[in-house]
């Protein structure tokens, strides 16, 4: 059914505005059209005059402080609220952003430091956060129905079967208003991230602003000469698309968004035509002719990048890869383009003085179309003395054995039709908050077998892995630890990975939010 947008808001306005959505959470305020960038989701135009590429200066989000800090512990407060921000100029965005931000307050941890985060739901629904990459006991790693529910009350909707496919999931362990988070953070220096996760809702609700960063860091990492302070960018990409009113409006099948489920146009992802950095549409940086590091994460609900330096360096390739998902490489590799799917960090260092003062250089994306082909500038404007390096050797890196492991599984991850409606699986099956699909005991190294007939970045949580094989051929994306692997069509990915830390239930699952919230998730258990 298609509504115009009068009877839009006669029918649900009221419900929309309770969810802080303003007017423009309508079925299709935007409009769409599919692209043919090699992502086969379905782009959102935006309706509201956009900034010129490269207009907009970069914004680093702050340093979140913690509250208190012990002698093992640094202890935080964040609320997560709805908020005004602008990231058009000129228009206000109605957000849903922890601290009121987009992103979010970035986290500065320690390893073998704990962090506690006192958490506070001022939202209109409920919320989960998973630190994205965290080692984290159980009851801190954000399970689906773990919901932590508003301080306004909250009365859950009487669901219809809705567009998903499958029954809303309850039965966590439920919390009200406010909820502690900790995280251990034994383990390397890494940048995580830290998101929403709620059980069919993750991806509107990421969409709307709840994601930031969460970086680790250690001695050994720490020792190395590698660029640092306003040299060491975190850079966190997304893709969104704006309504005329400035509003960031997801397509939800239900125009309330009080029931789960994408529009089916987009149940195989939606895409944005707006480019943001750290939540500004395609920003410029001033920087030296020196080394910097660039620690990039792809948070975009479904959009795949392929990132590449316009102009390349005039010698060299472009990029230094020197760390992954889970921390530092063993070794440096250069890279001439960084392929990224949703969820995956690469951390990059990019040498500025190899170009003239005065070359802008832009980091572009070769599976964009239009203004999507172009992410952020880089404007070399002085000369400067640079003391960074990059060790050949960067830091002690395991390697699995496949000798060692105790046991392979093998998982499909794959679209189905049922009843004439797109349907994502694990092993032919929805998510199951039940249903045990490995059960590894604590300390078992096992080798499991990924394989789709289409695009799918698959994340465990709890570990990190190693990408062993590929039909056809390891990528450069696959080195070092992972906790999210591209899978590509009808190319079989083998990772290898040892369950260690804590016993208990944890999911694994596609990071296409879209994907995820039509259930395309299950558990292991470790025991
Ligand atoms: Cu970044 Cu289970 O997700
Ligand atoms: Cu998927």
């Amino acid at each position: 059914m298609v509504l115009t947008r009068r009877a839009f808001m006669r029918l649900a306005g009221g419900a929309a505005l309770a969810l802080g959505l303003g007017a423009c959470s309508t079925t299709n305020p935007l409009n769409t059209q599919s692209t043919a960038n090699g992502n086969d989701e379905r782009l959102l135009r935006s309706a509201a005059p956009l900034p010129a590429l490269f207009s907009q200066p970069l914004v680093i989000p702050p340093v979140i402080k913690p509250v208190r800090t012990d002698q093992d512990t640094d202890y935080y407060a964040i609320t997560a609220k709805v908020a005004q921000a602008t990231i058009l100029p000129g228009m206000q965005t109605t957000i849903w952003g922890y601290n009121g931000i987009f992103p979010g307050p970035t986290f500065e941890a320690r390893r073998g430091r704990k962090v506690v985060v006192h958490t506070r739901n001022e939202l209109p629904a409920p919320i989960v956060t998973h630190l994205h990459g965290g080692h984290t006991p159980p009851e801190s790693d954000g399970y689906p129905t773990d919901l932590l529910l508003p301080a306004a009350g909250w009365q859950a909707p009487s669901h219809a079967p809705g567009a998903n496919h499958h029954q809303p999931m309850q039965g966590g362990q439920i919390t009200q208003t406010e909820r502690d988070y900790v995280y251990p953070h034994d383990q390397r220096a890494a940048m995580l991230w830290y998101h929403d996760h709620r059980m069919d809702f993750t991806a509107p609700q990421v969409w709307r602003g709840l994601a930031g960063l969460h970086i680790v860091r250690d001695d050994e990492e720490a020792a190395l000469p590698l660029p640092r302070d306003e040299r060491e960018l975190p850079l966190l990409i997304t893709d969104r698309a704006f309504a005329a009113d400035g509003s960031m409006p997801y397509p939800s099948s239900d125009p309330t968004g009080m029931q789960m489920g994408v529009d089916s146009t987009y149940h195989n992802g939606v895409l944005g035509d707006v480019i943001l950095v750290n939540g500004v549409p395609w920003p410029f940086v001033e920087v030296s002719a020196a080394r910097y590091r660039l620690r990039i994460v792809n948070a975009s609900n479904a959009r795949r990048y392929d990132l590449q330096l316009d102009p390349p360096p005039p010698e060299g390739s472009p990029f230094t890869q020197i760390g992954s998902d889970g921390g530092l490489l063993a070794a440096p590799q250069e890279l001439k383009r960084v392929y990224m799917t949703p969820a995956e960090r690469f951390d990059l260092i990019v040498d500025f003085g190899r170009y003239p003062v005065g070359t802008n250089v832009v980091l572009t994306n070769r599976l964009g179309d239009g203004n999507t082909t172009q992410i952020m500038q880089f404007r070399v404007v002085r000369q400067a003395k640079d003391e960074s390096a990059i060790p050949a050797t960067l830091a002690q890196v395991e390697r699995l054995d496949p000798a060692q492991a105790v046991r392979t599984r093998t998982f499909d991850f794959n679209q189905a039709q049922v009843d004439g409606q797109a349907v994502y699986r694990v092993n032919d099956r929805l998510f199951d908050q039940q249903f045990i699909a490995a059960d590894p005991a604590l300390g078992d190294t096992e080798i499991w077998t990924l394989r789709s007939t289409t695009h799918h970045p698959i994340h465990l949580h709890l570990v990190n892995f190693q990408v062993l094989a590929r039909a056809g051929g390891l990528e450069p994306e696959d080195a070092g630890w992972k906790d999210t692997v591209r899978l590509t069509p009808r190319n079989d990915v083998q990772i290898i990975t040892r369950f260690t830390g804590y016993r208990g239930k944890y999911v694994f699952h596609c990071h296409n939010l879209e994907h995820e919230d039509m259930a395309m998730m299950a558990n292991f258990t470790v025991r």
